[in-house]
Order: structure tokens, then sequence, then C-alpha cells
């Protein structure tokens, strides 16, 4: 499984919000969206996704056209939005089986409900599984989220910002258990503003302004923005033009490497 992103630019109401990004995951990675708040995370991951194509450029899913062969393609992919939209009135075993019978049509009641506990089992809801939704706490509530994209078993799965509103050791649990999905041989887009679990990722895509500011391992990301703490990117950001950025990424020779 791979999924680029070649040059894609998304213009909303006259601003261009995503500019000219290039992008690229394999089966195995969790790959992060970083950049502040208004950068064009979310517009860049529904490009990505192909639920909101980018007016310019492509995205190819395993050799194929993402926009083009989108109605096909779509069932390999999951996505989890930024705020939640899980029907909180229903317990989490039950939410989770209607959401079988609408994306598994062609299953078999067992089948469903098979797919279903192991999702539970997977995501560690077993012990929630009969509760409300609306009773569950933020980070169980995310993890339902999630099940509900995996239910479909999906190669690609793209969450925005699933770790906000977590305290730090949920946050790190959260995205230990992406990762595990990744390893299982998907491919797990994230977009974030939270630094603490940045080490968990296999490559990570700075964004400022819409535009790329560096896409490559995290480990080169200090030496790269000159920075101690992975909290100082943004103010680097702020103090250092998006076009220097992109002058001194093209030099480092990383994009012939994860791009
Ligand atoms: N439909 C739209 N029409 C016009 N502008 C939009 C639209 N959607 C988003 N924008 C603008 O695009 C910019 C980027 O928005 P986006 O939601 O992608 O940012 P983000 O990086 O995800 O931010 P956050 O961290 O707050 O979630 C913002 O300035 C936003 O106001
Ligand atoms: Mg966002």
């Amino acid at each position: 499984m791979t999924l680029t992103g070649r040059k894609l630019s998304v213009i909303l109401g006259g601003n261009t919000i995503v500019e000219n990004v290039d992008f690229r995951i394999e089966e195995g990675q969790l790959v992060g969206i970083l950049g502040p708040s208004g950068s064009g995370k979310t517009t860049l991951l529904r490009a990505l996704a192909g639920f909101r194509p980018a007016q310019k450029g492509r995205v190819v899913f395993d050799g194929r056209d993402l926009y083009e062969e989108f109605e096909e393609l779509k069932r390999s992919i999951g996505f989890v939005p930024q705020d939640d939209v899980v029907p909180r009135v229903l317990r989490v075993e039950r939410a989770l089986g209607y959401t079988a019978e609408l994306r598994l049509r062609d299953f078999s009641p067992e089948e469903r409900k098979s797919r279903v506990s192991g999702v539970i089992r997977s995501l560690g809801l077993y012990d929630s599984r009969r509760q409300r939704i609306s009773n569950l706490s933020g980070g169980q509530r995310k993890r339902v989220s999630v099940a509900m994209e995996l239910i479909s078993r999906p190669q690609l799965l793209f969450a925005d910002e699933p770790t906000s509103g977590l305290d730090p050791a949920l946050e790190q649990s959260l995205t230990k258990l992406l990762k595990k999905l990744a390893d299982q041989g998907r491919g797990v887009v994230v977009t974030t503003h939270i630094m603490s679990s940045l080490e968990m990722l296999d490559a990570v895509c700075v964004l400022d302004k819409g535009q790329l500011g560096y896409f490559g391992p995290v480990d080169g990301l200090k030496e790269f923005f000159e920075i101690d703490d992975y909290i100082n990117i943004f103010s680097r950001l702020q103090a250092v033009p998006i076009a220097e950025w992109q002058r001194r990424y093209d030099r480092s020779g990383l994009r012939a490497e994860y791009l």
C-alpha cells in the first residue's frame, strides 16, 4: 500500500488554503501532519483522503488516481473527523453493530458480530462495550470513533486530531494504538499539534500557512529547525518565512528519500 500526494493545492472561498504540498505514506507507517492552528492540516487530510479533493495536483493510491476512482477506492479508506460524530445515546456495542450493518452489507449477522467484537477487543473497549457513549471519557469516545472506521478494515486510516483533549497518558496510549494499527499492515495518517508523542511517528509533515516546510523523520526535526525541543518548531516557523524552510528542505536531500 502506498499513497502519494503530488503538488496538492486546495482553494476555499477564494483563498489558497493548501499550496503545492507533496505527501507520501506506505504500509506499516504512522505519519503525522503537524502545524499551527489554521495551517491547513484538516484541509490537507481531507484532500489526501479524497473526501474533499484538491483542485490542483493528484493523489495516487496504489498506482490508481484516487479522485478518478474514488467510488471504488473509498472502501479502503477510513476517516475519523476532528469532531466526534459517534451517536452518543447508543451503547458502544450497539453503535458498532449499526456501523457494521451499514458498511458490511454482504456479511452475515454472525460475520458482522465477530467483526464488531474483534474491533472492540483490539481497541480496548471490552469493559465499556455496554456503556452509553455519552458516559464514556473523551479517550474512550475517541477509541469508539476509531473503532467505527476499523469495522470495514480500511488499508488507510486518516484521523484528524485523534488525541486532542486527552491527558498526556491517554494521548500516548492512543498514539501507541494507532502505531499498532499501522504495524498490522495499514497506513495511518494523523494531524496533531501536540508534541509529546512525536517519537512514535514514522514520518512527519510540517505545514505552515498551507505550505510544506518539512517532510521526513522525526529525529531530523531538531537539526532541521535548529531547536532543542520539538515545542519550538512553531516559534521557528513564525520567525523564519516558509519559503526559506522550503529552500532548506530542498537542499537537505530528504525529499528524494521520503517523498
Ligand atoms: N470552507 C472554507 N472556506 C474558506 N476558508 C476555509 C474553509 N475551511 C477552512 N478554511 C480556512 O482554511 C484555513 C485552514 O483550515 P484548517 O481547518 O485546514 O486548519 P487546521 O490546521 O486543521 O487548524 P486546527 O489546528 O485549528 O484544526 C483556516 O484559515 C480556515 O479558516
Ligand atoms: Mg484541523
